[in-house]
């Protein structure tokens, strides 16, 4: 009984929280110590009631929440929630199934057959690839590339997983110099140092140079992997996988791409051009969780070497038994061992979207990046710096007189505090910058014109100094 009264109590309110999201100010208001405060106290002596724990959380964590789901989010690169995944996920809660071995759960085990086969066929990706549900990308790049360096030593007459990293043959990973963080992130968990990585030259929007690569390439013939990009964190630009392939193939180095969420570019007609060769690589990672738009957490990799993905990862002991009908293992596939159900979301996002529900949402977010673009450089003291080719756009204060940098934190603080859209920042090519990413679903023309408006009144404030701190922000 208490169970299901802490269910319907949590199902009231989150579809409150559901219908408040486009209107409630983006950023919260509750300061460190009033959360602190809310939702501390001493550990309670004993048990109670659940329906009144789940009030007592939402009340205290509501006014911390910051409204990511809300469709003028645009930090980091977020995606929005659709409303099927959401609900699988509560029902994935419900089931709590630890989706290691079929003999846990046969549905998870199916669930992720089928929904890898989608995303293999929605992306393009050669049909026997290996698939797995990991937590993110960071976590994908890592899997990715665990699979690489067992490939790589294995074709150099070493067994790592056998006998670990010392006195095996030197591995080389090379990248380009806008390499995601994550996957220096995940070649230190590898075993090569970030002093280690050999990054090679990008062009002026981040996208590796093939020359640059090629002279890396030739410089030793160590076994090598090359981490390509679809999809800068700050431009969205596009590494060339087509003719990056070409090098690596000539040089037996294995191709990984990091496509967190350019991936999703291969969904569409119009923009999977930027993805070309996408099919020949060894190996690409990327997260449902930003442009698929499945709850957090929920990343993917996909490798075109199942055995050696599989032999990277998998694990044996008489107690974790396997299934004599050889189903799918989801543990063979990534690096943990007990995991939530993660194929639900991913199944109920594509069955709820589509093929053509998906290259929509993708066109869309690139449509309303543009427009965001187009509206704000019609403001003089702003420069959009990148091409906006994708999702992202970047944004610079360039004042008549005065530190552009300076104007330009001054203004995000001023559009962080207003709180009718979130952006972060970054630097580019030096240079601070707001940083827009469009990947919500929900997000209409109107949210993106509310938000310019934002942007531009607190561009005018920083140019015409009316400004003052407000306490509680970032
Ligand atoms: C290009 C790229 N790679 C990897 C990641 C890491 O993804 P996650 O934080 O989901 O693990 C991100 C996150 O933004 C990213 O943009």
């Amino acid at each position: 009984m208490a169970e299901e009264d802490a269910l319907g109590r949590a199902l009231d309110l989150g579809r409150d929280y559901i219908a408040s999201r486009r209107e409630r100010p983006v950023w919260p208001s509750a300061t460190l110590t009033a959360l602190r405060d809310a939702l501390g106290g001493a550990l309670p002596a004993g048990p109670i009631d659940a329906a009144e724990v789940i009030t007592a959380l939402s009340r205290a964590a509501e006014p911390g929440l910051v409204t990511t789901t809300g469709p003028r989010y645009f930090g980091f690169v977020t995606g929005g929630a659709v409303p099927a995944t959401v609900a699988a996920e509560w029902l994935t809660a419900v089931w709590d199934q630890p989706a290691a071995l079929y003999v846990m759960s046969p549905a998870a085990s199916v669930v992720e057959e089928i929904a890898g086969a989608w995303l293999i066929d929605l992306l393009g990706l050669p049909a026997d690839a290996s698939v797995g549900f990991v937590t993110g990308c960071h976590m994908a790049n890592f899997t990715a590339l665990a699979a690489a360096r067992h490939e790589l030593l294995r074709r150099a007459g070493w067994d790592v997983e056998a006998d670990g990293l010392q006195g095996a043959p030197r591995l080389r990973a090379i990248v380009g110099d806008e390499v995601h963080v994550s996957v220096i992130g995940a070649l230190r968990l590898l075993g090569i140092g970030a002093r280690q990585v050999v990054r090679v030259a990008v062009d002026d929007q981040g996208r590796m140079k093939p020359e640059a690569l090629a002279a890396a390439l030739a410089e030793a013939q160590d076994p090598t992997m090359v981490c390509a990009q679809a999809g800068n964190v700050n431009s969205g630009a596009f590494d060339p996988i087509d003719a990056i392939a070409d090098l690596t193939n000539r040089h037996h180095a294995w191709l990984h791409v990091d496509g967190a969420f350019g991936l999703w570019a291969a969904a569409s007609s119009a923009l999977r051009q930027h993805v070309r060769g996408l099919e020949r690589v060894d190996s690409c990672a990327t997260d449902a969780h930003k442009w698929l738009n499945v709850p957090y957490d929920s990343g993917l990799v996909f490798t075109a070497h199942p055995a050696a993905h599989r032999a990277a990862m998998s694990l044996s002991a008489a107690y974790l038994t396997r299934s004599p009908e050889e189903p799918r293992e989801p543990m063979d596939w990534t690096p943990e061992s007990s995991r939530r159900a993660r194929g639900f979301a991913v199944y109920a996002a594509l069955r709820t979207l589509g093929r053509s529900g998906v290259a929509d949402l993708v066109d869309r977010c690139c449509r309303l990046a543009r427009r965001f673009a187009a509206r704000l450089q019609q403001e003089p003291t702003i420069r959009i710096l990148n091409e906006v080719v994708l999702n992202q756009v970047l944004v610079r204060v360039v004042p008549q007189a005065g530190d552009a940098d300076a104007a330009t934190r001054e203004a995000l603080r001023l559009v962080q505090e207003e709180r009718i859209c979130w952006l972060g920042g970054s630097r580019w090519h030096g240079m601070e910058a707001m940083r827009i990413s469009v990947s919500n679903w929900s997000t209409t023309e109107d949210d993106i014109d509310r938000s310019a408006d934002s942007i531009i009144r607190a561009v005018r404030r920083v140019q015409s100094g009316q400004t003052s701190r407000a306490s509680g922000m970032p």
